[in-house]
This record gives C-alpha cells, structure tokens and sequence, in this order.
C-alpha cells in the first residue's frame, strides 16, 4: 500500500517519492460511503416527512438504518486501512492554511461517519426498535432499554445532521475550488487516475 513509486526529480534524476493517489482500497472505501451517504440522507428527508400511519415508514426507516449501519462498518474498516497504511500526503501546490483545513475537515467527516450511525443507533435500540439489517438478521443490541437515553440519541442525530450537511458541503465545494480555480488535480488522488504535482 505504501510502495513508493519512482518520480524524476528536478536534476532528472529518478528518485523515490510518496505515491499520489490513495490505495484501491481506500478508494473504492471513500465511493461506497459516499454513495450511501448520497443515498441516506434523502431516505432520512422523505421517510420522516411521511404520514405516521403510512404502511411503508417501517420499510424506509429499517432501509435508513441498515445504509446507516453499513456506512459505520466501511467506516471502521476505512479506519483501521487508514491506520494501517499510509495516506499520500496532500499535495505541495496548495497552501499551508489550506493543507490544515483540510486535515481539519476530513478529520471532521470521519467523527461524522462514526457519530451519525453511533447516535442513530442509540436512538433506535434504547427506544426498543432494534434494526433488521436489509431484512437479512436482527442487529443485536449493546444498548439497555432507556426512553430518555433514546431521545437524547435522536437529539444528538438530528443536531449532528446539520453538521454533516455543511460538511459534505464544505468538503464537495473544496475539491471544485482545488481541481478548476486552483487547478490541483486532488480528484485524480480519489480517482485512481496519475495525479501530477
Ligand atoms: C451515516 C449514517 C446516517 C446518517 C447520515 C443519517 C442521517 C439522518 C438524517 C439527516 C435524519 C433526519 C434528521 C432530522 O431531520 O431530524 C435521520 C433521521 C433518523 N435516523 Fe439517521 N442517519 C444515519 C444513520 C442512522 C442509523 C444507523 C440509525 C439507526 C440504527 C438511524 C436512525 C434514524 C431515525 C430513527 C431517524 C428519525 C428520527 C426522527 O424520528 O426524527 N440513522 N437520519
Ligand atoms: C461528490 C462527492 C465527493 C467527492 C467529489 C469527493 C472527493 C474527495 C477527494 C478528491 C478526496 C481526496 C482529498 C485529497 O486528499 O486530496 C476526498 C477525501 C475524503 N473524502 Fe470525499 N468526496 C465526496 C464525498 C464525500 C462524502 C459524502 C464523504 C463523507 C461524508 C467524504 C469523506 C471524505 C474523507 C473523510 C476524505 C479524507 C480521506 C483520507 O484522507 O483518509 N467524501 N474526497
């Protein structure tokens, strides 16, 4: 995962240097979270705006749930890959201020990928709805029975809801001003494609 590859330095000489783009793995991690994230949240707008009696609010909210389930565990395995390997440092044409915010923001992200599904989880298992994971099996629970720990779950869920909107925001409107005006190819490191520095 770490394997340098060759670069030509300035004197042309070929020198080893820090690979640009992130590993198979935690790329194809980043796109499948994404595509759930892109997925989970609308699921969450349409199911809470349902009538309380409709029949299929059961379904979306279980299908809410299993996605969000799903994101914690390609969350936690991203994690341990991150940990385990090495990251290509960011690149060295965008500025120092800029290189912080952006640790700062994808640290945020990851406390996001692990806070929604914790706090979601809480709010349904302390409340006595357990998760019925795509109808496959039941999810267990860690969590006692407890009304008011349940409704504080949900009121974290809620909150941190606003956060993860402006995050993806953020994050999606960084990498437009990184790859058109500053025209640092930062997609291509997400991508796979070979990123130029
Ligand atoms: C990355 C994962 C998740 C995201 C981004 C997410 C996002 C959301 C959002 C945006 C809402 C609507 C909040 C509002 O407008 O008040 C919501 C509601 C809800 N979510 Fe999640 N969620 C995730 C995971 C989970 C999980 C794993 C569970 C349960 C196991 C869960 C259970 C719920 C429930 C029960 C509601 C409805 C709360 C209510 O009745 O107002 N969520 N979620
Ligand atoms: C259209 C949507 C998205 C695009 C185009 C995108 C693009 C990217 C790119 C290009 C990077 C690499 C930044 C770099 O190091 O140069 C990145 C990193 C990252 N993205 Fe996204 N992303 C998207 C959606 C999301 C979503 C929905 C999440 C999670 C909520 C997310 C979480 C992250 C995190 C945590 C990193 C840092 C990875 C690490 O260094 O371990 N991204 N994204």
């Amino acid at each position: 995962m770490s394997r340098p590859s060759p670069t030509s330095s300035a004197a042309g000489a070929a020198m080893p240097s820090a690979r640009l783009t992130y590993s198979l793995t935690l790329r194809v991690l980043h796109w499948l979270t994404a595509l759930c994230m892109f997925v989970v949240i609308p699921l969450a707008w349409y199911m809470t705006g349902l009538d309380r009696h409709d029949p299929m609010q059961e379904n979306w909210f279980n299908l809410h749930k299993s996605i969000g389930l799903t994101v914690l565990l390609l969350t936690l395995i991203r994690v341990v890959t991150r940990l385990s390997g090495t990251a290509p440092p960011l690149p060295a044409a965008i500025p120092a201020f800029e290189q912080t915010l952006a640790h700062i923001g994808h640290g945020l992200l990851y406390l996001i990928l692990f806070a929604m599904p914790i706090s979601g989880y809480i709010n349904s298992y302390a409340g006595g709805h357990p998760v019925n994971w795509f109808w496959l099996f039941q999810v267990p629970s860690v969590v006692p029975l407890d009304k008011a720990l349940g409704h504080l779950g949900g009121r974290v869920h809620g909150l941190l809801a606003w956060l993860t909107y402006a995050l993806i925001a953020g994050h999606v409107l960084a990498v437009i001003y990184h790859q058109l005006i500053q025209r640092v190819d930062v997609l291509g490191r997400m991508t796979g494609r070979a990123a130029k520095r």
